[in-house]
């Protein structure tokens, strides 16, 4: 089994994205790193304790991350208008029994990689700050990391916090821009994919009815998130955004990716948190400010049937 790492800030998407890489034989889950986002980051850890032991598997560390922004920003934008005040619908479950283990989350992702050399897969559902930590920390670190799979940025459509910027970009646009550039195989699925990644009411009442072991408990918790979608985009739908970036770990196939260098805009204003990337000739980025910039896989169109089939049956 592929041997991964989930960074997170849960987040209703991120608990889809969890339960269902729990659900996958194909994935081995070495651990959680927590980050804010979705909820502050000592949220996100509780957060991330409650769902393994719902799940059943408090054996799974969880390894609390950065508080702030690579800037040395708290963030004070937190999406509890998506996902409730408890990040999961306010469904309020009961304080996790667990605890965190002690050390940062991008010491931990050093450590995992160090010891696994080209073997682990992290993936990335929230702001980048600790993988850029992680970057900083040890110069080995993108070259011995096996690839690193990330929920980010909006290529070729509008962002979803404003008509630039992607929610986990905009979190920390400088370790997003660290990190697309660090050198690591990166995987990056936008917006311009995940936005069509759609469970219906029906399909939602479907998961509440069925028997798998995390239907009712997922129905609960996506109401809120429901409700949200219903006044934002006049839509009976939710957008699964972080399940689908791990359907893309389970099966890269369903996706179709083009490769491109890709820069963040840092600059404060109306831009800030744009991501571009760069499909053309390399001959004549050559020429340009890109030209040192490695390449990476973006993500451009996804069987979009069969992504929320299997999200649905796992
Ligand atoms: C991303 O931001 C968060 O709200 C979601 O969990 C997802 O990771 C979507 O922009
Ligand atoms: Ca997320």
């Amino acid at each position: 089994a592929k041997k991964i790492v989930i960074d997170t800030d849960p987040g209703i998407d991120d608990a889809y994205a969890i339960l269902l890489a729990l659900q996958s034989s194909e994935l081995e889950l070495l651990a959680l790193t927590t980050i804010f986002g979705n909820v502050r980051t000592p949220l996100a850890t509780s957060n991330a304790l409650h769902l393994l032991e719902l799940a059943g598997r408090p054996d799974i560390p969880v390894i609390q991350g950065e508080v702030k922004s690579l800037k040395g920003v708290a963030k004070e934008r937190i999406a509890s208008f998506v996902h409730g005040e408890d990040g999961l619908g306010n469904t309020w479950p009961r304080p996790p029994v667990g605890k965190a283990l002690t050390g940062s989350a991008a010491q931990y992702l050093v450590d995992v990689v160090k010891k696994n050399p080209r073997e682990i897969t992290i993936v990335a559902l929230g702001p980048l700050t600790n993988l850029a930590q992680a970057v900083l920390l040890d110069p080995n670190f993108a070259s011995n990391v096996g690839e690193i799979v990330i929920l980010g940025g909006a290529f070729l459509s509008n962002g979803n916090v404003n008509p630039a910027a992607e929610a986990n970009i905009l979190g920390d646009p400088e370790a997003a821009d660290l990190v697309f550039g660090c050198g690591a195989p990166i995987k990056v699925i936008g917006l311009d994919v995940t936005r069509n990644i759609l469970m219906t009411e029906v399909q939602l009442q479907r998961l509440r009815d069925s028997d798998g072991p995390f239907g009712k408990y997922l129905h609960n918790a996506s109401l809120f998130y429901l409700k949200y979608h219903v006044e934002a985009y006049q839509q009976n739908v939710i957008m699964l955004h972080d399940p689908s970036v791990m359907m893309a770990v389970i099966q890269p196939s369903l996706f179709t990716f083009r490769e491109g260098p890709v820069r963040v805009e840092v600059e404060e204003g109306p831009f800030r948190a744009l991501t571009l990337a760069y499909f053309g000739n390399k001959k004549w980025a050559a020429a340009t400010q890109w030209c040192s910039r490695p390449s990476v896989e973006v993500a451009v169109a996804c069987n979009v049937r069969q992504v929320v089939q299997e999200i649905m049956d796992r």
